[in-house]
């Protein structure tokens, strides 16, 4: 496995082979063969995407849509998601938005657009792998600043970030509501980032895919109910999470006028365009969708609860209640190979988690749990980790 995924007799571009593989999928690919496995790796619901939804695009597709669109997308679409934006209080408009495929996928785009081989990135840490992979597939040079487990939260130390973005920094990456700690930025501590970020021409990006996966409150704070048009600051978003769409690769970015011409170019280069009957399907999914998207968070809100009791439980685990997404992070006392026991659990408790480690070094000694899975299965699943831990006590 190892040996197919890090050859170094590559045909690559230096610095390819030397991207890390993922070792949630490492960990995934070991369970391919195993019987009985209660999957809880990745991060997605494990319900269909909503009927109204799929009809829409069955509906598209019949009506031919079939065709290239703009490399912006699709102006219903644009304008549907300004006025979805515009809703939930952030400041937009459809010239300032670009459709595209995926939340991963903007943010490539993004920063393909904004970043040149040795700029300075800052990354609070764990992190979802991705954030500092596609850092460095454009030959960025990550600064991570770590989060700490402080009085049952994953908490960001604001100073220690501020000290982190020098003017020297070109962008910060910032997920709140976070993969993998569910960890949440205030609207205050914002206003302060924002503004130191202003002053020294820092771009931030705000990796917003979890935004409406939030418990006790409707939506997260962000970046763009503060920043004028004009600021520095490019917001992620995707149709994967709040609205069960994650095959779909549907996402979108919303950028400074000034960005948008070089991000066309960009998308051209990369997909052209989203596919147009999944956009079509994206419309409907933001005009019809709150119903669903606020039975979702209530169903996420009872897994966290149940999955935080259930896990922190266990003597020896630690489990924060998250803020929001989808996950309970985890700290396993005396654990210093989270790959090792992750492989460890799934062999012997039949439970797939994610390792700590793939979310940077900082994840070590910590496990993720995907708790977006029927009640039952989520029971069950911490039973077996409960009794696995009765066979194996922690330190
Ligand atoms: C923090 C974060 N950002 C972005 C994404 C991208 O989601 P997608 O590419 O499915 O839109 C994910 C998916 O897991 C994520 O966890």
């Amino acid at each position: 496995m190892d040996s197919l995924l890090f050859r170094s007799d590559t045909l690559a571009r230096p610095g390819v082979e030397m991207l890390p593989g993922s070792l949630i999928r490492e960990v995934a690919q070991e369970g391919l063969g195993l019987q009985g496995v209660i999957p809880l790796w990745f991060g997605e619901p494990d319900s269909v995407t909503p009927g109204f939804i799929r009809d829409a695009a069955k509906r598209a597709l019949d009506d031919g849509q079939t065709f290239y669109t703009s490399n912006y997308g699709i102006y219903p679409l644009r304008e549907a998601i300004a006025r979805y934006q515009g809703r939930l209080g952030r400041i937009s408009a459809p010239e300032r938005v670009s459709v595209t495929s995926s939340g991963v996928n903007a943010i490539l785009l993004a920063c393909q657009t904004i970043l040149a081989p040795g700029d300075r990135v800052v990354l609070p840490v764990p992190a979802w792998p991705n954030l500092a992979g596609i850092a460095a597939v454009v030959g960025a040079e990550v600064t991570a600043v770590p989060l700490r487990l402080h009085e049952a939260r994953w908490q960001l130390d604001l100073d220690e970030l501020l000290a982190a973005l020098t003017p020297d920094t070109r962008m910060v990456i910032l997920n709140a509501p976070a993969n993998p700690t569910g960890a949440m930025l205030t609207r205050d501590e914002m206003v302060v980032i924002l503004a130191h970020c202003r002053r020294h021409g820092i771009w931030i990006l705000a990796d917003d895919v979890y935004e409406r996966v939030v418990f006790e409150r409707d939506v997260a704070p962000s970046f763009l109910e503060l920043a004028d048009v004009d600021d520095r600051v490019v917001s992620i978003n995707s149709f994967s999470k709040s609205w069960a769409m994650t095959g779909w690769r549907l996402g979108w970015i919303t950028a400074p006028p000034a960005l948008m011409s070089a991000l066309g170019k960009i998308t051209e280069f990369n997909t052209s365009c989203a596919p147009g009957f999944v956009q079509s399907a994206g419309i409907v999914a933001l005009e019809q969708g709150e119903p669903f998207v606020a039975a979702m968070r209530a169903r996420l809100q009872s897994r966290r609860d149940i999955a935080a009791d259930l896990l922190d439980a266990i003597p020896g685990i630690t489990t924060p209640r998250p803020e929001g997404a989808m996950y309970a992070f985890m700290r396993i006392a005396g654990c210093t190979d989270s790959l090792a026991l992750a492989k460890s659990l799934l062999r012997e408790a039949r439970v797939g988690v994610a390792p700590g480690r793939a979310f940077g070094e900082s994840g070590e000694g910590c496990l993720r749990l995907c708790f977006a899975v029927e009640e039952a299965t989520l029971r069950e699943a911490i039973g077996r980790i409960a009794a696995y831990f009765r066979m194996h006590p922690l330190a």
